[in-house]
């Protein structure tokens, strides 16, 4: 009997939510390597939460008039009826857990993160439902130092990557509470005054979070919300003291950077300093990383008042970037040095013996080893087709004399009859002649 239709209809992803491919994850890895090694050398330490956490952490920090609490969260209720989020970001639940753990008792910490995050936004280039991550907080230190050095860490990630003339700092400060509160007042008495200009979207912010409105991207409203009173000519005299002296410490590192006044985030945990850096190469998503200052948020969540400081940044915005830019490097397609070909099934015990001696012996090449046997024509074609750049070829002769035959799959080179006992060394110098 045959099943229903429905029941035969292929099931795919769900929309937003991406695969990841296996000729995509060299280059995963890479960048994923890059940052890990840098967090480390900046002396962070990795912490890894659930994905998974009750509403009230997110609504809580981030804002329950912001669009990610609003619109974006994946929220449901678990078989307890408990109701749990998906986390649409990793700030909240790093601090949850520093508290939990009692890792912010007088006592500084450096963290850092990374992994898929869910926000339910309308996809489009650079911008997914599972999207991933890569972020660090700074707990227990409340001067400037600290802002400039964590954007001296992204700098310093930019330029190995060859990113670092493909991207622009954006810096504003936020200011203290009471300072923003006194602004907001300006800004909504400016708005009402332009009420008429105000799109609709704008107008409901009006009353909930007006400082959003800035952050607008509508042309239409662009001329009013540039004459629209500026946060920076309304700060508090410690934030500004603040703001000086971190400018002062990124133009003493040569870090360029632009001041925009209306630069707000959409989370509303901050204060003082936030900055974005951003790239006229994706199109509208063009904010590959984020952070800012967030002193009040651990007093918030029920701790004692600590100052912190983070960034995240979204890793398919930058995979896209140095792609579109063409700035893979080789070792970052994953491709294969080796493909060790036994001609014939008679010499498969040998191959895979000497497969096993190179992989010993030069632990950083990338060989595979043909299996599954078919025609000599065909075992060549799968040779080809895996990508790499070299085959050893292994048959009878080689077998009664010692040795091996190197072939160059992808240029025009002869092809090298070599001793097995002599094989790790001279692979050693090919492959390294090959890759430069
Ligand atoms: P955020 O600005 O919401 O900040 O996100 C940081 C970065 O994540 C963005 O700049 C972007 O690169 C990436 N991102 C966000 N949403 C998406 C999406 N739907 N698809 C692809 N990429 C996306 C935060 O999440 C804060 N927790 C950052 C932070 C850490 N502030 C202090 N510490």
């Amino acid at each position: 009997m045959s099943k229903p239709e429905s029941s035969k209809k292929k099931i795919q992803a769900i929309r937003g939510m991406n695969d990841l491919l296996p000729g995509q994850s060299a280059l995963w890895q890479y960048f994923e390597g890059t940052v890990q090694a840098l967090m480390q050398r900046y002396g962070y330490a990795e912490i890894r939460t659930p994905i998974v956490e009750q509403t009230a952490l997110f609504a809580r920090s981030i804002g329950e008039v912001t669009d990610i609490v609003e619109k974006e969260m994946y929220t449901f209720e678990d078989r307890n009826g408990d109701s749990l989020t998906l986390r649409p970001e990793g700030t909240a639940s790093c601090v949850r857990a520093a508290m939990e753990h009692g890792l912010l008792h007088n006592q500084t910490q450096r963290l850092w993160y990374q992994g898929p995050m869910f926000r339910h936004e309308r996809p489009q280039k650079g911008r997914y439902r599972q999207f991933h991550q890569v972020g660090l907080e700074a707990f227990g230190l409340d001067g400037p130092d600290i802002d400039a050095e964590v954007i001296l860490l992204s700098a310093r990630l930019w330029k190995e990557l060859g990113l670092l003339d493909h991207v622009t700092l954006e810096l504003n400060s936020l200011g203290s509470n009471e300072a923003r509160a006194a602004y907001r007042d300006k800004l909504v008495a400016y708005f009402e005054q332009h009420r008429d200009q105000l799109d609709e979207d704008s107008l409901r912010r009006l009353s909930s979070n007006p400082l959003r409105i800035l952050d607008s991207k509508n042309p239409d409203m662009a001329p009013m919300l540039a004459d629209a009173p500026k946060l920076m000519d309304h700060l508090d005299a410690a934030s500004r003291e603040h703001f000086e002296a971190l400018t002062a410490l990124l133009e003493a590192a040569g870090i360029d950077y632009v001041i925009n006044p209306r630069l707000v985030r959409g989370l509303d945990y901050y204060c003082r300093t936030v900055f974005e850096w951003t790239t006229t190469a994706l199109g509208s998503q063009g904010t590959v990383c984020a952070g800012g200052r967030y002193d009040g948020l651990v007093e918030q969540l029920g701790g004692k008042p600590t100052p912190a400081v983070g960034f995240a940044m979204g890793i398919e915005r930058l995979i896209l970037l140095l792609d579109t830019l063409e700035l893979v490097p080789q070792a970052a397609l994953g491709e294969l040095d080796l493909y060790v070909l036994p001609m014939d099934d008679g010499a498969t015990a040998q191959a895979m013996l000497l497969a096993e001696q190179v992989r010993s012996e030069l632990p950083e090449l990338r060989l595979q080893l043909h299996c599954g046997g078919g025609s000599f024509k065909s075992r060549i074609k799968k040779a080809d087709k895996s990508g790499a750049r070299m085959a050893l070829l292994l048959g009878e002769d080689e077998l009664a004399e010692g040795r091996v035959t190197l072939k160059f799959l992808r240029e025009e080179r002869d092809q090298l009859s070599l001793a097995q006992d002599a094989l790790a060394k001279t692979l050693a110098n090919l492959a390294s002649d090959v890759r430069a």
